[in-house]
């Protein structure tokens, strides 16, 4: 259990070897899939966040058997229930995770029974409309606040639809072919930007069949209903979006050298690591492997420049996870960052890009905001402040990020949030830095 704030002090530099836990989105799909699939499934690497555990809390509520082994290895032992759950006997309560509540609304919609699916204060606020639509033409009954959680979702026989996504998001995206595989007929989504795969790739994983093609800038995906899901043994690859606070850590200094085993590599989740090589950054894999699928590899990071870089169009879309950390690094770098087409982020576990700007002017930097992203100028010095995180695990592990290079100490306010994605961050900031 990370303390309620966290004081860090500046460093010189970043060095050792950090392997993450499982990737989060990757660890949701899994875990639900699991669930409905027939026959064990054995997830190793499990991610570690309280929001992937709030998705196996939820698939239990749902009558499916998981067990977790006490072996270090973050293995979660699921026995499938097949397609059918069982009525849960009270809320199924999605925490912190907008990740639990749109891609398991896709699942409970097929479902002859009705379920509740609540958050916290933080999810209440934010916008399901884009799961209530689609999952409503397809047949299921939702009532919602005004468009928010709770919701209550009452399941049918879905029939399949054809459907372009208004908005980009991988999870509406794995939230409608989740339902599709309860509907009667094909189901069709259309993305316009491309958004993570993770859904598509486990599905596969899972033995699903699935037709995908580019289409333009995006993609769109296939899925038959009534297809059966078959238990898997998988090792989930470290979590790219947890490795990002360090990778930018490293960024700041140019002696830095990290060895990162085991890494995410998607090229649909990768897009950071060529952004950061852009600004200076140097880093070379030094093996690439496929497990199910996704591709994993082993890193060898070393500092060097810091330029800017400018955000925008798909690459918004492809970064939304990692925008905090390297807007918050923004002012150290020789020109600056520019951010737009993020408007996302304002619906994110806080106001992203308020929460961005507030905390950076906190620590003495000139920002501009803008209503789909960030200006920063760089070769701005930052300065020791409070941070307050508004208790979103990126913002307190973004701006622990920045107060490493700043001058004196930062006290970050609302510290265990981290927990919800990387409860380890602070013990293994503190590891690596060097002062
Ligand atoms: C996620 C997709 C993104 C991302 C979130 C996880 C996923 O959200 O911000 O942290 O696992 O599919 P959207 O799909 O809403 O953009």
């Amino acid at each position: 259990m990370n303390p309620s704030q966290v004081t860090v002090r500046p460093a010189r530099n970043i060095r050792g070897t950090v392997e993450f836990p499982g990737d989060k989105s990757i660890s949701h799909r899994y875990g639900m899939l699991a669930g409905i699939a027939e026959g064990p499934s054995r997830l190793e690497n499990y991610s570690t966040g309280a929001d992937c555990a709030s998705t196996l809390n939820c698939m239990r509520a749902l009558g499916v058997k998981w067990d977790r082994k006490s072996d270090g290895q973050n293995v979660i032992e699921v026995e499938g229930s097949g397609l059918s759950l069982s009525e849960p006997s009270g809320p199924l309560d999605c925490g912190n995770s907008g990740s639990t509540m749109r891609m398991l609304s896709g699942i409970v919609a097929g479902q002859g029974f009705t379920s509740e699916m609540i958050g916290d204060e933080s999810l209440s606020r934010r916008p399901m409309q884009r799961i209530i639509q689609p999952l409503t033409s397809m047949g299921a009954q939702i009532d919602s606040h005004e468009g928010k959680p709770p919701l209550r979702i009452t399941g049918a026989s879905l029939k399949a639809i054809d459907y372009k996504m208004p908005v980009a998001s991988a999870q509406v995206k794995s939230c409608l072919l989740f339902a599709g595989l309860f509907a009667d007929g094909e189901t069709r989504v259309e993305e316009t930007l491309r958004t993570r795969d993770h859904g598509e790739v486990a599905l596969r994983a899972f033995g699903v069949k699935l037709d995908r093609k580019s289409v333009g800038a995006g993609s769109e995906v296939r899925i038959r209903g009534g297809q059966h899901l078959r238990g898997v043994e998988v090792r989930i690859p470290g979590d790219i979006s947890s490795a990002a606070f360090f990778l930018c850590a490293a960024a700041l200094f140019p002696e830095s050298q990290l060895t990162i085993p085991n890494l995410l590599m998607n090229p649909t989740r990768a897009r950071l690591l060529d952004i950061l090589m852009q600004m200076g950054l140097r880093i070379s894999v030094t093996q690439l492997d496929e497990i199910h699928g996704e591709l994993v590899g082993s890193l060898q990071v070393e500092g060097g420049a810091l330029k800017g870089a400018t955000i925008s169009g798909a690459d918004s879309a492809a970064l939304i996870d990692e925008i905090p950390v390297l807007a918050a690094i923004a002012p150290y770098t020789q020109n600056g960052i520019e951010v737009r087409d993020a408007k996302e982020l304002r619906v994110k576990e806080s106001d992203r890009i308020a929460a961005v700007a507030r905390n950076l002017r906190a620590m003495g930097a000139e920002v501009e905001e803008l209503e789909d992203g960030l200006k920063i100028p760089g070769g701005q010095p930052l300065h020791g402040a409070e941070i307050d995180s508004l208790s979103d695990h990126r913002i307190a592990m973004a701006f622990a990020v920045a107060a490493l290079r700043a001058e004196g100490e930062t006290l970050i306010r609302g510290a265990e949030s981290a927990a919800i994605s990387y409860p380890a961050f602070f013990h293994v900031l503190e590891e690596l830095t060097e002062r």
